[in-house]
């Protein structure tokens, strides 16, 4: 039996034609007519006038901070329960994270947050924007976020790293931050095998995040150069790969969801075990389907369980260790925390790649199954 991986990369079948297209235009270079045209698509995907495509998620936080002015002596709010990518590209600005734990939704907590900002003000710091997480595809409640930022003048970043092909209340996910971080990265709904886009529906600040990603050059002949810029622009030859992955992304969501679906019929009933809750505003791609495990009435817990399944040549992965709880960020503030630590002590993630098979998940479901000791 061939090993079963968490999220694999699941061509459509295209992505030869159209690489091969840019390896014979000899457009082999961080710019050309596939990247255009992926920005293009991309944008009317997502319904964002505005798209920059970048090599990485993690450079698009970066530049989305940074356009924003965030620098050192300042603050940014983020989601405590996230991948570290989140919480780095704040780092790199020379401002400070300030870690805001999660609510029912496994999303950042706008209550939380509200109390985080009002009393970051109170002691005197100049917190300068939000980054808010949308979760294994499931996005943050924007509504209520969107409220909180306004009131307390911050900028609110969505990374969306995890969500493309998910909606918040109807609308497309990565256009509900002033600036939307997507990724790309080979374990994503879609792929570029590696890649990130920046989103926003404002021209200005989207303008100054393409100079700065290709070495912030000045308009001359020679190379001049008044800020300092990155190296940051999405090849063109991966945007053509892009191109054939973005043709298939409702596929792909159809696809993941039914997954969920499917886990969730298997396990129905199953004590001990439940499920990643799908938030009334929206619609999840479940990027992952995650379940927690209560060892008591499960008869086995979440590692034991990760355990089991690997025996099996089957990956199944924690859900993400809080920032609070990561050595490098141990001296951050963090508001709340125990919502997090929960979930990471009980939470896993199960295979979820759009090309799983029914046969397969049943396999899953039988090994995760076997592990009860009850
Ligand atoms: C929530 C989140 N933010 C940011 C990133 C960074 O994206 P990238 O790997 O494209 O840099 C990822 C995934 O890798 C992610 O899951």
């Amino acid at each position: 039996m061939t090993r079963i991986y968490l999220s694999p990369p699941h061509p459509s079948g295209r992505e030869l034609e159209l690489v091969a297209d840019a390896i014979a235009s000899n457009w082999l270079a961080p710019l050309g007519p596939h990247v255009d045209a992926f920005e293009r698509e991309l944008g009317a995907l997502i319904d964002v006038p505005h798209v920059l495509a970048l090599s990485s998620g993690t450079a698009a936080l970066h530049l989305a901070l940074t356009v924003l002015g965030v620098g050192p002596g300042d603050e940014v709010a983020c989601s405590n329960l996230t991948f570290a990518a989140s919480v780095n590209a704040i780092v790199y600005t020379g401002a400070t994270p300030v870690l805001v734990d999660c609510d029912a939704t496994w999303t950042i907590d706008p209550g939380l947050l509200d109390d985080a900002l009002g009393d970051r003000r109170r002691r005197g710091a100049v917190v300068r924007a939000v980054v808010a997480v949308d979760l294994y595809g499931q996005c943050c409640d924007y509504r209520a976020l969107r409220e909180v930022c306004e009131r307390h003048e911050v900028a609110l970043v969505q990374d969306a790293a995890e969500s493309l092909g998910a909606t918040y209340e109807g609308e497309a996910a990565g256009r509900q931050g002033d600036l939307s971080a997507l990724s790309f990265n080979g374990n994503k709904i879609v792929t570029t095998s590696g890649g990130g886009a920046l989103a926003s529906g404002h021209a200005d600040l989207l303008a100054h995040a393409r100079k700065l990603s290709t070495q912030a050059r000045e308009p001359a002949p020679h190379y001049e150069h008044a800020e300092i810029g990155f190296n940051y622009r999405l090849s063109n030859v991966l945007a053509a790969l892009g191109r054939a992955q973005l043709e298939v992304l409702a596929d792909r969501v159809a696809a993941r969801r039914e997954i969920n679906e499917r886990y969730r019929s298997l396990l129905r009933g199953e004590p001990g075990v439940a499920f990643m809750p799908e938030a009334p505003y929206g619609t999840s791609n479940h990027w992952l389907t995650c379940v927690t495990i209560d060892p008591e009435a499960f008869g086995a817990d979440r590692e034991q369980v990760r355990l089991a399944l690997e025996d099996e040549d089957i990956e199944a992965r924690p859900v993400w260790k809080p920032m609070h709880l990561q050595p490098v960020f141990s001296e951050l503030r963090c508001y709340g925390g125990e919502a997090s630590a929960t979930l990471f002590d009980r939470g896993l993630c199960l295979p979820s790649g759009s090309a799983l098979t029914a046969a397969d998940q049943q396999r899953i479901v039988d090994v995760l199954r076997s592990a009860a000791t009850r």
